[in-house]
């Protein structure tokens, strides 16, 4: 039976909520209906789902939901919801008192949802969450006496009860600007939480095995929702670095293989990346990353490859592709190739040659990911990978595309004033196109962040000396000043 839901996330990456939750009901197959439309501003979303079970499915893959209560009671005030939960104990015959047509503003669930809740044999607890306000203790406990007429037989237990209830409280997401009310109130129980704990599990901090450029644990879990990993797929990252992606899809039941042109960091032989470390330890490689999360059953191998050449026969086919390829900042953006032409290399010179590198214009680079992923992506598969840009220069239509593959997700990460970087998830929608279609008609992000960054320099350097010359005008008028007082 289709009931409905609050669903209660963390305030952060907000730009990327709808894509992993539309990713997560996708990828279980789950039908969902938006109550009121989601807005930035607010931490939560009103949905209704077809059953229980479909709810426990998402908060096993969303990293930013919170949790996800079954909704019995949301009033604007707190009379109204007492009033709400009051009228649905009274309210025997089961029918919704508010509903998506009606009054989503106030709404009551069936009575036996309230009822049949907490039998003598159940313990339970009340919990309080309160958005962008903090409440003493005491204030919370007067909030949780106030539910005291609910037909709550079972004994309380606070930690691991066998239910628990919740009761939120919105302030709005201004804290410069708090109301003495609340604007929103919600009540009902807590059907599952989501896998916020994952984000301190997976940690950098405690990671085995980081780079300069390791991907933050929360956003590589994000990336493998939307990637719609799942048990027993075959998953890639071209431009692997620690490993962090492969780390990501591996807790999701991915077998992963990676490559990257840098030898060095394959081999964890890199300069170590933690303060104070002098040099790396045997332990620190992927691998070492895979057994620390008891994921090396999922390891199969790691690559040095220059991904301008790919390496991977034809007809193979992963299930997703999950890359974050170097923007020429922390990182160049190189392949392997020589400036000049006709270049031979003598027998003699084979066995010890490193090949020399040229650049790898990153809209070259995008132009290949998009062709090697319609070449390499099983029909349905998604390629989810990073696209940095310069803030005032985004236009959508810039964006590279392929005719063999849907840009299904883009969300933005805002790393400074002028920078930023959008997660793009395409999937793959044809196996019947040319393939070499991928093209990037966008800017070159390095050459333009070096050339905004020279800017905003020079600005920074001119207005120094201005400020410079204006207070050199102005100090000898205030030596004459203090003169002319003496
Ligand atoms: C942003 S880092 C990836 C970091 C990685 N996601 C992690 O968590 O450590 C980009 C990686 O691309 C690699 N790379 C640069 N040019 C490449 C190329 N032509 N082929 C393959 N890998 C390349 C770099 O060595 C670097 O490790």
């Amino acid at each position: 039976m289709w009931r409905r839901y609050l669903m209660w996330f963390a305030h952060e990456h907000v730009d990327f909520r709808n894509s992993e939750i539309q990713s997560i009901i996708s990828l279980f197959n789950i039908p969902m209906k938006f109550i009121e439309t989601p807005c930035v501003q607010k931490p939560y979303w009103i949905v209704e789902l077809p059953t229980e079970e479909c709810v426990k499915k998402i908060a096993s893959r969303s990293v930013l939901l919170k949790n996800c209560i079954e909704l019995w009671s949301r009033a604007k005030t707190e009379e109204q919801l007492h009033q709400n939960l009051r009228s649905a104990l009274q309210n025997k015959s089961g029918t919704w008192l508010g509903t998506s047509s009606h009054n989503v503003d106030s709404h009551v669930c069936p009575s036996e949802l309230i009822e049949g809740c907490c039998p003598a044999d159940k313990s339970f607890k009340v919990e309080v969450e309160t958005f962008c306000k903090h409440f003493t203790m005491k204030e919370k406990v007067t909030k949780i006496e106030s539910f005291s007429y609910l037909p709550l037989e079972g004994p309380v237990k606070l930690k691991d009860p066998d239910i628990t209830l919740s009761y939120m409280e919105f302030y709005g997401s201004d804290p410069n600007n708090v109301p003495e009310l609340p604007y929103d109130l919600f009540f009902g129980r807590l059907i599952a939480d989501g896998q916020r704990d994952l984000i301190q599990v997976h940690s950098l901090k405690k990671r085995e095995f980081i780079g300069n450029t390791s991907m933050d644990a929360q956003l590589a879990i994000i990336m493998a929702n939307q990637a719609k990993v799942n048990d027993g797929d075959l998953v890639l990252d071209p431009f692997v670095g620690s490993g962090s992606l492969l780390v990501a899809a591996a807790h999701f039941g991915a077998y992963v293989w990676g490559s990257d042109i840098d030898f060095m960091m394959l081999h964890g032989r890199t300069r170590p990346t933690r303060f104070g470390q002098k040099v790396r330890t045997k332990e620190e490689s992927i691998l070492g990353n895979m057994r620390q999360y008891g994921s090396a059953g999922r390891y199969l191998d790691v690559l040095v490859s220059d991904f301008s050449r790919p390496l991977w026969r034809p007809g193979l086919a992963f299930d997703a592709i999950l890359t974050d390829p170097p923007y020429g900042v922390r990182e160049p953006t190189e392949k392997i190739g020589i400036e000049r032409d006709n270049y031979t290399l003598s027998e003699a010179h084979l066995v010890n040659h490193i090949p020399s590198k040229v650049e790898y214009g990153i809209p070259e680079m995008y132009g290949d990911l998009l062709n090697f992923a319609v070449r390499h992506l099983r029909l349905g598969g998604r390629l989810v990978c990073w696209y940095p840009m310069v803030r005032d220069e985004y236009s959508g239509c810039q964006l590279p595309q392929h005719p063999g593959l849907a840009l299904v997700g883009n969300s933005e990460q805002v790393l400074s004033k002028l920078t930023s970087r959008r997660l793009l998830t395409y999937e793959k929608t044809s196996d019947d196109v040319h393939i070499e279609g991928g093209t990037y008609t966008g800017v070159n992000f390095r050459e333009k962040y070096f050339a905004v960054g020279e800017q905003s320099r020079r600005e920074r350097r001119e207005r120094k000396a201005e400020e410079l010359a204006a207070n050199a005008r102005w100090r000898p008028q205030t030596r004459d000043l203090v003169n002319k007082t003496d």
